[in-house]
């Protein structure tokens, strides 16, 4: 390895590259995880699959939804040819869901381009969707046993604090730094096992807060610990605090309790999801039913306020229960509108806070009269 480089983050002469991934192989036979769903077996599908999971997501909120969404999707294949609100449905709850319409896209675009199967060399897997650097290294790696460097959040933790790398990691310049450092660190051999490894310690022992250093194979060297700064490393962002928006989602009940649905556009907040209609704080919800809706609203009564928090805004989100008397027109899209049974629910990928709106309805709560002064 480049030791001139290291010299310059690292107390000279304290790590070499085969002693670093020495050690986290020998805690990985003692202590890495090897017996995910997705290691037994392990196909290159599973792998991908799981990956995508594991993007913003911990390993013990996936294992869940893998295994279902492997019991309806077992192979690429019936990915490929699913429908898309199958899909979002077994993503829902997972968050992030862009995730879910890549590995939807990524699935058709493997069976037409790559005859089903995913590939294995890391320029063709980066060009597919949803899979970034450090995601095509772990499918080469963990799926196809070959040699590839990887850098996610855990790993960035990992080595940040080893050789105690300034700066906030979302900077070009950090980023480099640290994917210069995983590259070089990275064994040809168990390579697999290394990344595994390193992922593993980052997630169960070089924890961001309360890192439990006494069960680190590497603290010896640690840079961040010798200085008493770990804390410290990763560097932060600089703070700026997230918007404010708001907005009123209506629960548009007609006479047989079934709820209006809205799907979202394919970007976005909750993209490709269904959701609640959303009309401006500003606006008085009945008028803007009908107007935007064609439906004449008969009763509405206010829920209780909710803030859902979006990576870069809060959302404060006021619920509004509208009962309807006849549906005039649908002035929108009508396949972007679904009116869904409560008694019988179909299998839609919903919106987070829609889900649990919709857990909290019942029909037969009392309602107050339309009026002005209730509504706002
Ligand atoms: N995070 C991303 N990929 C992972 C994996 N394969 N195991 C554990 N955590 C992960």
């Amino acid at each position: 390895m480049n030791k001139k480089h290291l010299a310059s983050v690292a107390a000279p002469g304290t790590v070499d590259s085969g002693r670093f991934a020495e050690q986290v192989l020998g805690w990985f036979d003692r202590h890495g995880r090897k017996h995910l769903p997705w290691q037994n077996p392990r196909d290159p599908y599973r792998v991908w699959v799981s990956e995508i999971m594991l993007q913003q997501t911990q390993v013990t909120t996936v294992i869940g939804y893998f295994n279902r969404f492997m019991e309806t999707f077992p192979e690429l294949k019936s990915l490929a040819e699913a429908d898309s609100d199958l899909v979002m449905h077994h993503w829902s709850g997972l968050g992030y869901y862009a995730r879910a319409r890549n590995l939807h896209r990524c699935a058709q675009q493997v069976m037409a381009e790559h005859q089903g199967k995913l590939p294995e060399d890391l320029e063709s897997l980066q060009s597919l969707p949803g899979i970034g650097r450090s995601t095509a290294g772990a499918i080469r790696s963990l799926a196809f046993g070959h040699y590839a460097a990887i850098l996610d959040g855990n790993v960035k933790r990992v080595l940040a604090r080893h050789f105690a790398v300034e700066g906030w990691p979302g900077e070009a310049a950090v980023l480099k730094q640290l994917w210069q450092l995983s590259e070089q660190l990275t064994p040809h051999s168990r390579c697999a096992d290394y990344n595994q490894a390193m992922m593993d310690l980052g997630a169960m022992v070089c924890v961001r807060t309360k890192p439990q250093c006494g069960a680190c194979p590497l603290a010896q060297s640690c840079v961040a610990r010798e200085r008493g700064e770990i804390g410290r490393f990763p560097g932060k962002k600089a703070k700026t605090s997230k918007p404010v928006r708001s907005a009123q989602l209506l629960v548009v009940l007609d006479e047989a309790d079934n709820i209006l649905l809205q799907k979202r556009p394919p970007s976005g907040i909750w993209g490709g999801l269904w959701s609640l209609p959303e009309c401006p704080l500003e606006q008085q919800s009945e008028h803007w039913c009908e107007v935007n809706l064609g439906l004449q609203v008969k009763q509405l009564s206010l829920l209780s306020p909710r803030r859902h928090t979006f990576s870069h805004f809060h959302l404060d989100i006021t619920p509004v229960l509208l009962r309807i008397e006849k549906s005039l027109k649908v002035v929108m899209d009508e396949s972007s509108l679904v009116w869904y049974n409560l008694s019988e629910p179909e299998d839609l990928g919903l919106a987070a806070p829609v889900s649990t709106i919709l857990q909290q309805i019942d029909p037969k709560i009392p309602i107050v009269e339309n009026s002005e002064g209730e509504a706002r």
